[in-house]
């Protein structure tokens, strides 16, 4: 009998709860209808709660999360009431950075024609992977203000990349373009600006392709990227690139699939051979959530697009030992995006519950 997977659930804010809510549904029909060893555990985190009692992100609950979950399941977090983001921030990067979950892989994937918004694209020309650093970087925090408010003020926000950080990464999207079949990897930087900083992810990525010769490795400035990404996007197998510019490729990459309402990710802190990191450890942790955010103004309508959170709980059940169901869900997904069982935001007329009730439909259908 295998071990019960605690999964840590946190709705977060906004359309957060409405999109876990059927993600959630889902999850719930696999236990209880499949029989998968699964036990959520609600987290009451966000706004709301920070508004209340002036919690963020407790030091037990992440005790907790790291010592017994498997998996951590996250709607997406910012409030209009919290202008300065602190909960968010406290959750999200306490998520990524406190779990050392270096990677944030974004899978590109249109599962439909229609989805693509290119002239002359179809699916089969939108289908690569974007490894995003996800604990360094200028998100870092490092910086300061100085002479705040005056005429004379200084602002200062510190990029840092370190070579373990952006060798591990690196290795990442190499081997996964191995193991999944993929011929070429992507490193997108901005080297000709970036002196320092973006000559190490240069030089790691050419000295790191060197040890994956059956993969051809590509170097591309980041602004070059964004014009091929939509004059070709089919040249892409796997990106590899920096926190902030994995976050804002990405998001180009949610538009190539069919908008925000599509993109699922995780975050990940894979094994990889012969890296500086030796804190690798099977059992840790892993964080999924959709791309987009918390889409105040669509808030408590019942019509944010759910899907974006099933394909999540997907990569979920995949890292946690149950790829098959991975594809399931995603061929669901591709059924009602044909048959436009989905929200306005991709073609459809239905509302975010309705969603969740026909992909739950042809869950059972499936059985
Ligand atoms: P957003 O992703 O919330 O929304 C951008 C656009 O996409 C909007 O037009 C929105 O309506 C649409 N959209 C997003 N998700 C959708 C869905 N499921 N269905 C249909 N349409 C959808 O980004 P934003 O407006 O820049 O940010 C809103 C808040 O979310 C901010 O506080 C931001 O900081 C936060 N945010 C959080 C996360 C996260 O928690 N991981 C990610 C991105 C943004
Ligand atoms: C994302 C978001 C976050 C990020 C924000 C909310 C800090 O845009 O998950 O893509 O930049 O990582
Ligand atoms: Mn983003």
């Amino acid at each position: 009998m295998s071990q019960e997977k605690l999964i840590a659930v946190i709705p977060g804010d906004g359309i957060g709860p409405e999109v876990m809510g059927q993600a959630v549904r889902v999850l719930e029909f696999y236990r209880s209808h499949r029989g998968l060893p699964l036990q959520q555990w609600s987290l009451d985190l966000g706004a709301d709660r920070y508004l209340r009692d002036g919690s963020t992100y407790p030091p037990d609950v992440h005790a907790r999360i790291r010592n017994e979950a498997s998996a951590i399941l996250l709607g997406a977090l910012g409030d209009p009431r919290v202008p300065g983001f602190e909960q968010a921030r406290d959750i999200l990067f306490g998520l990524r950075f406190g779990l050392d979950l270096y990677a944030n892989v974004r899978p590109v994937r249109a599962l439909g024609d229609r989805l693509v918004p290119l002239r002359d694209c179809g699916m089969e020309d939108v289908d690569f992977v974007v490894f995003r650093e996800n604990t360094e970087g200028i998100y870092a925090g490092l910086g300061g203000q100085f002479k705040r408010g005056t005429g004379d003020e200084i602002a200062i926000s510190e990029d840092i990349n370190t070579r373990k950080g952006v060798e591990r990464l690196i290795r990442a999207g190499f081997e996964y373009a191995r193991a999944h079949g993929r011929r070429r990897v992507h490193m997108a930087d901005k080297s000709n600006a970036m002196r320092q900083a973006h000559e190490l992810w240069y030089r790691a990525f050419f000295e790191i392709a060197t040890e994956y010769p059956d993969i051809e490795a590509k170097h591309v400035y980041v602004d070059a990227m964004c014009l091929h990404l939509v004059q070709d996007p089919s040249q892409f197998d796997v990106i590899v690139t920096s926190n902030l510019f994995g976050d804002i490729v990405s998001e180009i990459g949610a538009a190539l699939q069919g908008g925000l309402g599509m993109a699922a990710s995780a975050n990940l802190h894979p094994r990889v051979t012969r890296c500086c990191d030796e804190s690798h450890d099977d059992a840790r942790v892993a964080m999924f959530e959709p791309v987009h955010g918390s889409a105040p103004s669509l808030a408590g309508k019942d019509v944010a697009n759910p899907l974006a959170s099933i394909l999540t709980v997907g990569m979920m059940l995949a890292h946690l030992g149950w790829p098959d169901e991975e594809r399931r869900l995603e061929q669901i997904v591709a059924r009602g995006i044909a048959e436009k069982r989905c929200t306005p935001d991709v073609g459809g007329d239905l509302g975010t519950r309705a969603v969740g009730d026909w992909v739950l439909g042809e869950l059972a259908r499936a059985l």
